[in-house]
Order: structure tokens, then sequence, then C-alpha cells
């Protein structure tokens, strides 16, 4: 077999069909593109209707195959409703990727109760009503990829984790779950753990240049994340070659968590 054709059958994700939460913007915007250009058709779906549009029509420019679903993931009906219109695109998905977030940051004893609702609705909530909806299909078909994006607040507590860090313990263990029910039918489910990725996420941390320069000396790499280093990793977990890995977290953070 010629090498193009060795790499296709590892990695192509030609006919598969993905699903982007978050994938408007920053690091699920990065995957995005990546599960796009490696052949998958892309439904990305957020809140805000500009970034998506823009997501997608640079993707079909590209020469892929992308729709948008505008949804509001923090509440159980608006999940119910992203679904409903994601299976509309083009059929239900074989790849989930769950990488809408949000870190709200207020200190410990100022967190509200709003604030803990809302940051366990997006983080975590919905990436399990996601899979719970997509991934019987999934199973019943012989392949499905889980992929959830995670945080080193997962690991450690960072620059006021609070619900957040919470959250994203959370999420590494619904993976873990999610990998014990399902893959015995060919759906793997794992993890991506990003460091620091100047993303809109970050706005204020990024702000101020010390902070920035602080943080990239923490990786082994000498730099921060950007949203296109998820590529190939996003790819892999997405694609026939990671059939046997399942319930894995992938640390994504130029070393940041091994420093
Ligand atoms: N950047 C980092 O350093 C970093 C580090 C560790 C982990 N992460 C994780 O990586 C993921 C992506 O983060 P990012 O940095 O790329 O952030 P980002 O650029 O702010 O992107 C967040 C995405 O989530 C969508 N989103 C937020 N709330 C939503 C809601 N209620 N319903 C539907 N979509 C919603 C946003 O679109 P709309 O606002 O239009 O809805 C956007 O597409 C998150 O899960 C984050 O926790 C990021």
């Amino acid at each position: 077999m010629t090498s193009p054709a060795y790499l296709s059958g590892l990695f192509s994700l030609d006919d598969r069909v993905a699903v982007v939460t978050g994938g408007s913007s920053g690091i699920g915007r990065g995957i995005a593109e990546a599960l796009a250009r490696a052949g998958a058709s892309v439904v990305v779906v957020a809140r805000g209707k500009e970034a998506l549009e823009a997501t997608t029509a640079q993707l079909t420019s590209l020469g892929c195959r992308a729709a948008w679903v505008s949804a509001d993931l923090g509440s159980r009906a608006g999940v119910r409703a992203a679904a409903d219109e994601i299976v509309k695109e083009f059929g239900e998905p074989d790849i989930l990727v769950n990488c809408a977030g949000i870190n709200l940051r207020p200190p410990m004893s100022e967190l509200t109760e709003h604030d803990w609702d809302l940051t366990l609705a997006v983080n975590l909530q919905a990436p399990h009503l996601l899979s719970q909806r997509f991934a019987p299909g999934m199973a019943e078909r012989g392949f499905g990829r889980i992929i959830h994006v995670s945080s080193q607040q997962a690991h450690r507590a960072f620059a006021h984790s609070g619900a957040y860090g919470v959250s994203k313990g959370a999420l590494e263990s619904l993976a873990r779950s999610q990998a014990e029910e399902w893959s015995p039918y060919g759906v793997t489910c794992n993890t991506l753990v990003p460091g620091f990725v100047l993303t809109p996420l970050n706005a204020r941390l990024s702000s101020d240049p010390d902070t920035v320069r602080a943080l990239a000396a923490r990786t082994f790499i000498g730099r921060n994340g950007l949203p296109e280093d998820f590529a190939g990793a996003a790819v892999f977990l997405a694609s026939r070659s990671s059939a046997y890995i399942t319930g894995q977290s992938l640390f994504i953070d130029g070393g940041f968590s091994s420093h």
C-alpha cells in the first residue's frame, strides 16, 4: 500500500459527520477546521450567529462541508433543541467534540448560585446530554468518537478555578464513565487537556504581558498554546487509528502539566 493510502486508512475522516460545540471560536474553531480538512462534514454549534457564519464560510472556502447551528447549551432545553437541529444538517454524527465552555472566575467566596449552575450546565451537563443523545446511535453503527475538552484545572487549582475546575474535573470523570459504557461498541471517549491558549476565553489574563510571559515560561516548549496545536490530536482521536485508546486524557500543553 502506498504511503498516502496507508495514512488515509489511519486518519481520513471522509464520510464521517462531526459536531463541534464551541466550534466558532478559539480551540473549537481550530478543531472544527482540522476535522473538516481531514474529510468530515462538520456542524459547528455556539450562540453567536456572526462567528458561526464566518467559521462555516471559511471552511466552505477551503472546500470543506460545513454547517452551523445556533443554540444556547446552558440549559437542558437548549441542548435538546441543538441536537434536533444538528441532525437536520448531515444526519447522525459519528464524532462529537464537546468544546463549548465558559470560565467566569469569581473568587470562591463570591461564587453565586447562578455562576455555579451556569458553569456546570455549559461545561458538564451539555457534554453529558449531547453524548447521551448521540452515543447510542454511534454504538449501534459500531463506530463513534466522543472528545471532550477539559483543562489543567481538572488537575490543579489555578487562577480562580472555582466552579470551572470542578466542572472540568467532572468532565474527565464523565469521559471515563462513557468509555466504560460505550467502548465495547466501538465508541471511544477521550479528553483533550489544553494548557494556556490565547483565545477570547482568556482575554483578561492575555491582556497582561507579564502573565502571558510567565505562563509561557511554565511550559517546556517555551510558548503558550494556539488553536492549531489541537489539530493533529483531534484528527487522531476522531479517526480509526485511535480505536484502542479510550477513557484517556491527552495533555496538549507544551509540557505545562509536567513542568
Ligand atoms: N483557552 C484556554 O487557555 C483554555 C484552557 C483550558 C481549557 N480550555 C477549554 O477549551 C474550550 C474552548 O475554549 P476557548 O479558549 O477556545 O474559548 P472561546 O474562544 O471563548 O470559545 C468558546 C466557545 O464556546 C461557545 N459557547 C460559550 N458558551 C456557550 C453556550 N452557552 N452555548 C453554546 N456555545 C457556547 C462560544 O460561542 P458563543 O459565545 O457564541 O456561544 C465559543 O464558540 C473550553 O471548554 C475551555 O474551557 C481553554
